[in-house]
């Protein structure tokens, strides 16, 4: 059989990506999926750094859940300091982060047709005492965030104890749900429909740090 060009290019271009192809099996599967070591040490060390950098130069503003709702009531839903990260003026700890998200977002793109056009994070630190309470990521009335990317960036010796798990909730088939519990180990990263799954941050009693964003579409 005789190949044109655009398919010899395709086959040499396209690689599977085991990894990736988890990732979206768990998200047909359950609507969210966690990866260990999605970040490895070193990295994970570099991001963290220029995490607290940022926050000693006190650069993180306390999170927002709608300008309509005063600091009290904002500070009984949710207690975490953020700072949005700009890709243009990345540094070289951000840069890392990006070029791996990026090379996910073009293979969910290429062999989902997923559609991901933009992308928003922010570094997030849950000071001693705080939580976010049980929401869904769209009540920041964002349709178009699609997928919800967590990454946390505590030291090696996170202990259960520290509490701040990720807790998210899925609807059962008798009506019911689940409560996953999940630590926010170094490295780790959940990914998760924000359309659909109501999640919570349980409080902690250790600060904990962490890159949070959303994958968008349109
Ligand atoms: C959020 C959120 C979860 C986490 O920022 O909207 O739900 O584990 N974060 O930090
Ligand atoms: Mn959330």
């Amino acid at each position: 059989m005789i190949q044109t060009d655009l398919e010899l290019f395709e086959q040499i271009d396209f690689v599977e990506n085991p990894l990736y192809e988890r990732i979206i099996n768990d998200l047909i599967e359950r609507k969210y999926s966690i990866v260990d070591n999605f970040f490895n040490e070193g990295e994970v060390n570099i991001l963290r750094q220029a995490l607290l950098e940022k926050y000693e130069e006190d650069n993180f503003k306390k999170a927002a859940i709608g300008n309509y709702i005063n600091e009290v009531i904002a500070k009984s839903i949710r207690g975490d300091f953020i700072l949005w990260i700009n890709e243009a003026d990345a540094g070289k700890a951000e840069k890392t982060y990006f070029d791996k998200i990026n090379s996910l977002v073009a293979y969910l793109n290429r062999t989902c047709f997923m559609g991901i056009l933009t992308k928003e994070f922010h570094y997030a630190v849950y000071p001693d005492g705080t939580f976010y309470k049980r929401h869904l990521d769209t009540f920041q009335n964002d349709g178009r965030r699609k997928l919800s990317m967590v990454c946390y960036l505590n030291d090696e010796n996170w202990k259960p104890e520290n509490g701040g798990e990720l807790t998210i909730y899925s609807p059962l088939e008798n009506g019911k749900e689940e409560a996953l519990n999940i630590y926010p180990l170094p490295g780790r990263v959940v990914i998760f429909e924000s359309q659909e799954l109501e999640h919570e941050v349980k409080p902690v009693k250790v600060p904990r740090l962490s890159i949070t964003g959303w994958l968008k579409t349109r």
